[in-house]
């Protein structure tokens, strides 16, 4: 690992684990890129850049002179607008006197140890100096006097690079950033694909992989959040690349916010890819002296495959994104009381949902949404966050005593960004919410958005948060955020700073959410935006584990979990035995289905346990039991995924711990197949060296036979929505 500059060539060759990225300083200071791939041992320039004169590609002013000099054909590392280059820019800037173009010149360089944290803003992190190393690269309009700094860190112990952009105007006059985005990579290449995570709300993350093309390629968030409609998340795989072989190239942007996610293949099939905060109906108004500091992108490469690609962001986001007491800790079983009772519980009903989880086994209840104000339905009290003594007669303590009682750690949920109309705090405060003078406010869910731009709104709800959680044994809290933004807009901002109002409650949130859970750092946070729309390392960093989507039915989890596994790692994803028929979907699957489904992330319930048949109650204490059993494996053991949902009627993939001494391998088949073929599971992931049993039975195999040869899937599962699961350990 490390980062070496050679001042005779003026090239920067940045070493991860086995990768390298290089970049340079060409003539008249522009920033160039040269490679990003497979670890070189020493970068001499064997891939040099060519110059030849091209039509209609023009030259910057100092090299009229020179035809075959034009920003329009080089591979940059942050390209500019305005001076002839033609593709998408980085980033552009107004100044003053209503010019968009702007000419930024490396100046200086300096390389360090270690990686700074980003004030503010959620990103990966080192315990020790020694485990990275970062650069940071300062290129200057000398005109105006505006710096921009490229941040790029490297990590000894993954595949990844690190990459974000500060601009601080050393300038005499206000400067406004139309588009400031993170990152910007010039492939000077186009054989990839496109592979994307699309979805909508109960269908997150599905996996859509298309050859890219000539143009321009994007995904986006436009909604106040990253959103279950695109994750921002793109990679580009070459267009061989499987799970297990091949190159690929993913980038995921550490922000919860509108984003933009783009790859442009040019004229001469270059490919640029961008990514940062949308800069659609965005703009920051950077004052004399004043910095922006743009977000952080990660940056992995693998050249073995989507699976290994996915494994150092499991890995790296596990150990160095996400924070805190449960960080490395073994997640609680849970059971969530929403789709047992929704809005109409009472203490009684949420006693006895907790006693049954007592007696399976169950180590977490979680009570949902309804036990604030006057909420007995979705219309009503979202910022009271006061206790329903209606509802719980006896006060939130006195009811999570009872829990802690039984045996039982108590959760409970919030939804502290949002305000209901018909609410004691709206009726207070009605421009507390985001809105814009003069226009009616439109509602979602029947609710409003609040203002976290502003300072006083993020002070009261951490304190009506804060209270709550001091005022009883709370173990856990569900965040949820259940509407997109509309009518953005802040009472506080001068007209020319409306445009910063979504980033400034991004920030806002950062900072309600870094006070408040490092405030209570015993509490267990688990995000949710509705399910899995605000699924995204920015929360990560706050929150370590999210519920992964409203959708509980077993089938459509697969491609649900399969889909948001090729970034997040397991224990980061809730996935809960609900009740059938589905309550989203329909479906009536067998519970053993759902539970291996379930098994297959971070365990919990969400049904009313009260209700189960004594078979039934037996088949959830077994898997509580086995849960307990395997949890750490599957929670922090490496994923590999076997057989996908997204080319058929089947799922598989597997869990094994780092020595691959214990194997956890689960099989789904949605529908039932007449005179199906007989087919076999292989194993990649595990060790072919060692020798396996496979547990309950008296068979044992070498590793290499299960690679190579593959596992039977049994022929005897019978009917629609089966699963099977096998659990290997050395001998
Ligand atoms: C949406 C969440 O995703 C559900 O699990 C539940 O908490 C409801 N909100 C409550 O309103």
């Amino acid at each position: 690992m490390g980062i070496h500059y050679n001042s005779e060539s003026k090239t920067f060759h940045l070493k991860a684990k086995d990768t390298s990225y290089v970049l340079g300083i060409l003539r008249d200071g522009y920033l160039v890129h040269y490679y990003w791939g497979k670890g070189i041992s020493e970068y001499r320039n064997s891939n040099f850049l060519q110059f030849v004169d091209r039509g209609f590609s023009g030259n910057p002013y100092q090299q009229k002179n020179d035809r075959t000099f034009s920003l329009d054909t080089l591979p940059q590392e942050y390209p500019q607008y305005g001076n002839t280059d033609f593709r998408k820019p980085a980033y552009q800037v107004q100044l003053e006197n209503g010019s968009t173009v702007s000419d930024l010149r490396y100046v200086s360089h300096a390389i360090y140890q270690g990686k700074a944290p980003l004030e503010g803003l959620p990103a990966t992190y080192v315990e020790d100096a020694e485990e990275a190393e970062t650069l940071e690269i300062t290129i200057e309009d000398s005109l105006i006097g505006l710096k921009v700094i490229l941040s790029y860190t490297i990590f000894e112990q993954f595949n990844a690079i690190t990459r974000s952009v500060r601009f601080v105007n050393d300038g005499v006059q206000s400067v406004k950033l139309l588009s400031a985005l993170s990152l910007s990579v010039d492939f000077r290449e186009a054989d990839f694909d496109f592979l994307h995570l699309h979805g909508a709300h109960v269908k997150e993350r599905h996996i859509e992989r298309k050859p890219l093309r000539h143009g321009i390629q994007s995904v986006e968030s436009t909604r106040g959040g990253s959103s279950h409609q695109h994750n921002p998340f793109i990679a580009l795989p070459r267009k061989g690349t499987t799970e297990d072989n091949g190159e690929v190239y993913g980038f995921n942007f550490v922000y919860s916010g509108n984003f933009l996610a783009q790859a442009e293949v040019d004229q001469f099939s270059n490919t640029r890819v961008t990514m940062g905060i949308n800069p659609f109906d965005f703009s920051w108004k950077l004052d004399v002296g004043k910095s922006f500091q743009a977000p952080e992108v990660v940056m992995v490469y693998s050249s073995e495959g989507l699976g290994d690609m996915s494994r150092t962001y499991h890995e790296l986001y596990r150990t160095r994104l996400v924070r805190g007491n449960y960080r490395d800790k073994e997640r609680p079983i849970l059971v969530n009381n929403w789709e047992a009772t929704y809005f109409n519980f009472n203490e009684e009903k949420i006693l006895e949902i907790a006693k049954a989880g007592s007696e399976l086994g169950i180590e977490l209840f979680v009570l949902d949404d309804g036990w604030f104000g006057k909420r007995d339905d979705d219309r009503s009290s979202l910022g009271d966050w006061f206790v329903d003594h209606n509802k719980l007669p006896n006060g939130l303590g006195s009811l999570s005593s009872n829990v802690k009682e039984m045996g039982l750690e108590f959760g409970l949920w919030f939804e502290p960004e949002m305000i209901s109309v018909d609410s004691d705090l709206y009726r207070e405060h009605p421009d507390w919410c985001l809105h814009v003078p003069g226009r009616s406010r439109s509602e979602s869910r029947n609710q409003l958005v609040l203002d976290f731009s502003r300072e006083d709104v993020c002070v009261e709800i951490t304190k009506r948060v804060s209270d709550i959680l001091a005022s009883a044994p709370i173990s856990y809290v569900k965040w949820d955020m259940n509407r997109h933004m509309t009518e953005i807009g802040s009472a506080l901002l001068p007209a020319d700073r409306q445009r910063e109002t979504a980033h400034r409650y991004m920030l806002g949130l950062y900072m309600v959410m870094e006070n408040i859970t490092t405030s209570f750092p015993d509490v267990l946070f688990e995000s949710c935006s509705g399910g899995g729309g605000r699924f995204d390392p920015g929360i990560l960093y706050y929150m370590p584990q999210t519920w992964t989507s409203d959708n509980t039915d077993a089938v459509s989890r697969l491609k649900i979990q399969y889909g948001t596994s090729l970034v997040y790692p397991i224990v980061s994803m809730g996935a809960h035995v609900s009740a059938v028929p589905n309550h989203q979907v329909h479906r009536s699957t067998s519970m053993e289905m759902r539970g291996d489904v379930a098994m297959s992330g971070n365990l919990g319930y969400e049904l009313d346990l009260t209700k189960l048949s004594n078979e039934e109650k037996e088949i959830v204490k077994q898997q509580v039991a086995y849960y307990k059993d395997i949890r750490r494996l599957i929670q922090f053991g490496d994923f590999f995924r076997l057989k996908s949902p997204f080319d058929g009627n089947e799922t598989a993939w597997l869990f094994t711990n780092k020595e691959k001494t214990e194997v956890m391998v689960y099989y789904f088949r949605v529908l039932a197949e007449p005179a199906a073929p007989f087919a076999f599971l292989k194993l990649n992931g595990i060790d072919v060296n060692k020798q396996y049993q496979v547990t309950g039975t008296n068979n044992v195999y070498g590793g290499d036979e299960l690679v190579y040869a593959g596992l039977s899937i049994p022929l005897d599962l019978h009917g629609d929505f089966q699963s099977h699961s096998w659990h290997l350990k050395e001998i």
